[in-house]
């Protein structure tokens, strides 16, 4: 039963006037009594296959016929290289047989006008119908380009000796400050009937608690932000790629923050030209961000230069959407922020022993208009600071005991950061939203279906 011969296999002339069988799903459709014409996708590509009624009989060519939009099927047929067709080739069907009909009462929804509108990613119609519209060839365009991304994480990673490593997803305690923390009622005790969990919002913490052991770790997991602001590059389940090193600091941090981008980008150039050329995306930008070393610039430079672009922004804010928008709109490579001021980052972030006022810290900003892809940096790693950072932030210690433990026996300075996987794959695609390129987006109207 296991298909052996795909369409892009087809069309890339490798089965030219042999006779073959196809499988997939009937994407087009139209002709006359005589002669019936559809078009075959599978999730490599499309091809046009003829049936004639004088060579496939009366049965075949009705059913044919009466198959909709979206039928699978099975077809058998001889390659014909034909250059007025999709592709340069045609199957002419001898044989054919239908495997899932379609209810001609409930015909497939995701029509051609439905199609046809000015924003998909916006489209309610689409998104109730998600499970459907992905396999429409920009969905499946966008789902390819996420598996080379995320390959291209783990190799960067495991070919440099990380060791891949879980952490828990019910935390007892915020990483990223309190205000997107998802509360998750947890299995009340008679001392504590109200028990919560929450849904973590990073690997980090537990990462740090395994970096004596492991030394160079990361992951790729889903973390949770209960993002109430709607945005193109917000989701409240997100992809987080996540690395943590002992023995180094913020320039190290960055140097795999710099690497890890660079080699997905490049991966996803050598692995998917042909789905970034579909989605009209420029090939030479791809190249580019492979290429060329991505600047570091201090946070107060950035101030300075959105405050000279007319911005109004204060010294000690962090950057939202709008500024880094604004920011990136003419980079033309990713740039590294570093020296975000103490106040505007958590208490982890280890403060600038040559200037406590800021801290040592990055983010990494991608071009075009879409902002922050990494946040990082270098961990707060004695006893003492942690205690300080966490009591100035008026947090309270009693989650984080076994945090401050790995300061407390044998701390060692380290780092590390976390990556959002979407918004890296939603900036290397041109997508016009994070939606995009996820296949079940959720967000704060939308857990379904
Ligand atoms: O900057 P963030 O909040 O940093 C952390 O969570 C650190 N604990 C990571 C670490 O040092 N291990 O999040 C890291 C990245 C952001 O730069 C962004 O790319 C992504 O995670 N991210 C989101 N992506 C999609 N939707 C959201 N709501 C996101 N929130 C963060
Ligand atoms: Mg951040």
């Amino acid at each position: 039963m296991e298909k052996d011969i795909y369409i892009a296999d087809v069309q890339s002339g490798h089965h030219d006037g042999q006779r073959i069988q196809l499988k997939g799903w009937i994407c087009r459709n139209r002709g006359s009594n005589k002669l019936w014409f559809i078009v075959l996708r599978d999730s490599t590509g499309r091809i046009q296959c003829v049936a004639k009624r004088a060579d496939v009989g009366d049965d075949t060519f009705e059913a044919l016929k009466a198959a909709l939009i979206e039928t699978s099927v099975i077809v058998s047929g001889t390659v014909n290289v034909d250059e007025r067709s999709e592709g340069g080739h045609e199957l002419v069907i001898d044989s054919a047989t239908i495997v899932g009909a379609i209810n001609p009462e409930r015909p497939y929804p995701i029509t051609e006008s439905v199609m046809d509108v000015e924003d998909l990613s916006e489209n309610a119609f689409l998104l109730d119908n998600r499970h459907l519209y992905l396999r429409t060839a920009r969905m499946t365009q966008m789902l390819k380009i996420r598996s080379s991304v995320f390959g291209a994480i783990h190799q960067y990673f495991r070919s440099r000796d990380f060791t891949e490593y879980q952490a828990p997803n019910f935390v007892a305690g915020a990483v990223e400050g309190g205000s997107t923390l998802f509360e998750v009622p947890y299995f009340p005790t008679e001392k504590n009937p109200d028990r919560k969990a929450y849904l973590t919002q990073s690997w980090q913490l537990y990462a740090e608690a395994a970096m004596p052991a492991l030394e160079r770790l990361y992951t790729i997991a889903p973390s949770f932000r209960a993002e109430k602001s709607r945005t193109t590059r917000h989701l409240s389940e997100f992809w987080h790629a996540e690395m943590e090193i002992a023995w180094a600091g913020n320039t190290e941090v960055m140097a795999h923050g710099e690497g890890v981008v660079r080699h997905i980008a490049r991966t996803v150039l050598d692995e998917r030209e042909e789905e970034l050329v579909a989605l009209g995306r420029d090939l030479e930008l791809i190249a580019r961000y492979a290429d060329t070393p991505y600047p570091r610039i201090r946070y107060d430079e950035a101030v300075e230069t959105l405050q000279g672009m007319g911005i109004e922004i204060e010294w000690g804010q962090d950057l939202d959407h709008s500024k880094e928008k604004v920011l990136t709109q003419d980079f033309e490579v990713p740039h590294f922020l570093t020296h975000y001021p103490r106040i505007a980052k958590p208490f982890y972030h280890r403060p600038d022993p040559d200037d406590p006022k800021y801290v040592l810290c990055h983010d990494l900003l991608a071009p075009e208009g879409y902002g922050e892809i990494i946040g990082g940096g270098e961990r707060t790693w004695s006893e003492a600071e942690i205690l300080e950072r966490i009591d100035e932030e008026g947090t309270p210690r009693e989650p984080y005991e076994f945090y401050i433990d790995v300061r407390r026996y044998g701390g060692v300075p380290h780092g590390g950061f976390g990556l959002g996987v979407d918004r890296v794959c939603s900036w290397l695609a041109g997508a016009d939203h994070i939606r995009e390129v996820i296949p079940f987006p959720r967000d704060s109207r939308r857990v379904s279906p």
